[in-house]
């Protein structure tokens, strides 16, 4: 049997201390504890030189090899192309991007650099399992190196429909990159369909909708929503619910109605238009004046990029403002956190919440969404408020989609879910959970690596 070896930016701390906030370091670290295999990627270092060879450690079945990054690569991989151009324009934010040629040369040098570090690695029978837009280039410098196992890639964020992905400056490079994987995946058919739009119209290839063909060369395509594990989090949620902080949020309510949210320090998750809708609830409604508060937490992300800074700032700003508005002696609308928790607390907070609000402008698929359905005590479930631009908002047939760019309907439908009647809300509960079972973590990894061996003509890792 074969063994898998994934290839992310970001591995999970291969501390104790838990996995990075983010759903790519959740979800692979979750899929590929159960398979083992090997995880090479950034060790998350930056120093003045790249180190020479991978640092490897072993933690159960996984062995983690991981690689610091010179300064220099950080700024022009990390920093500049992958998360000051792609990042912004896959998630439709070109006003915030910025295109650097040296950026993108340095992106296309650290992405040829990881396949030579990973190469002395690999056995003749590995799947490699490539993740996110840091690496589009991989399999391609792969090859260059005569690495010939298969290889799959897995977005886990939006793929832009091709107007967008034109103002990218070398966006027909990008696309032949990914026509040199064997698969490529998507959260959704909405992501991969926009893949195959540009794939055929813009480029003149081919697809017959499960595979792309350019310029000779033939990928297979695929969408493959990621999931949770929705027991785990069910049992972890409960387990937790006595713990001292989680009692001190209870305690601090006073019966009050708890709205939370849970998102990186993000400008794609809609924290300002979600503080805006919360203003909202309150204007219309001065009965809810000391009855409900919003509990965001926000660990900041990527601060060295400018964009980053600015949505901090807005948002302190703005909490600051609608808080010096509405507050009591005894009460504060909006209670505003920069801080990362352990995961199986953060499960146990979420459950404390009649409401979760999670309405990003765009988001690949948004797993608190699911964890925080997954965290609710079945007999007494809170409701999920969720962004019709979430890919989670496909597989959510129970929440209540709104529009986050229409601040009064996120305010209304914040108010219905508060004042949703019992029954309504268990029965939108299970029909989420039954769901999120359905097409739990392992189905989106054994869906993938299934569709990964097919079209390399291998046989699964172990
Ligand atoms: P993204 O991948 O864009 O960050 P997701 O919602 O898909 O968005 O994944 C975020 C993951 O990070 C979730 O598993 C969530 O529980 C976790 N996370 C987010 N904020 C925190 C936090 N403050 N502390 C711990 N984990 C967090
Ligand atoms: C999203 C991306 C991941 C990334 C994570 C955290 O989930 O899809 O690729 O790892 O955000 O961002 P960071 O820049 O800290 O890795």
């Amino acid at each position: 049997m074969s063994r898998l070896v994934v290839v992310s930016n970001r591995v999970a701390a291969v501390s104790e201390a838990g996995p990075a906030a983010g759903g790519l370091a959740i979800g692979v670290l979750d899929a590929l504890k159960e398979t083992g295999g090997v995880w090479f990627g950034w060790s998350g270092e930056c120093l003045a030189e790249a180190s020479d060879e991978p640092t490897i450690e072993t933690r159960g079945n996984v062995t983690y090899a991981t690689v610091s990054l010179a300064k220099r690569d950080y700024d022009q991989y990390y920093r500049g192309f992958s998360n000051a151009t792609l990042w912004p324009v896959f998630h439709y934010r070109n006003d915030l991007a910025r295109y650097d040629r040296q950026e993108y040369a340095g992106y296309q040098r650290v992405n040829r650099w990881l396949a030579a570090q990973l190469k002395p690695l690999l056995r003749p029978d590995d799947v490699i399992w490539v993740h996110d837009y840091h690496l589009i280039p991989f399999a391609a410098a792969c090859r260059e190196l005569g690495i010939e196992n298969p290889i799959g890639f897995f977005l886990h964020i939006p793929f832009p429909v091709p107007q967008i992905l034109f103002t990218v400056p070398p966006h027909a490079e990008l696309i032949q990159a990914l026509m040199q994987y064997d698969l490529v995946g998507f959260q959704t058919r909405v992501d991969m369909q926009a893949f195959l739009d540009y794939v055929v119209r813009a480029a003149g290839g081919q697809s017959d909708g499960r595979s792309a063909t350019l310029d000779g060369r033939t990928c297979a395509v695929g969408a493959f929503p990621i999931g949770v594990y929705p027991d785990a989090i069910a049992k972890a949620a409960k387990a937790c619910a006595e713990r001292k902080v989680v009692r001190a949020l209870r305690d601090s309510l006073h019966g009050r109605a708890l709205v939370i949210s849970v998102d990186r320090l993000d400008y794609s998750k809609g924290l300002v238009e979600r503080f805006h809708a919360f203003e909202a609830l309150l204007a219309a409604s001065p009965g809810l004046h000391g009855r409900v508060s919003l509990l965001q937490i926000a660990p900041p992300t990527r601060s060295d990029v400018q964009s980053y800074q600015l949505i901090r700032r807005t948002l302190e700003a703005e909490s600051g403002r609608i808080n010096g508005r509405y507050a009591q002696l005894d009460w504060t609308p909006i209670q505003y956190l920069n801080r990362k928790y352990e995961r199986n607390l953060l499960m146990a907070l979420l459950r404390t919440a009649r409401v979760g609000c999670v309405t990003p402008l765009r988001d690949g698929m948004n797993l608190v969404a699911k964890e925080y359905v997954a965290a609710q005590d079945p007999t007494d479930p809170g409701v999920l408020v969720l962004s019709q631009f979430a890919g989670a908002a496909e597989e959510m047939p129970g929440a209540l989609v709104v529009n986050p760019f229409n601040v009064m309907q996120t305010a209304e439908a914040i108010e219905r879910a508060l004042t949703m009647p019992l029954d309504e809300r268990i029965q939108r509960h299970a029909s989420m959970m039954a769901k999120l079972r359905e097409s739990d973590l392992s189905v989106w990894r054994d869906a993938f690596l299934n569709a990964l061996a097919d079209a390399a003509h291998v046989a699964l890792p172990a």
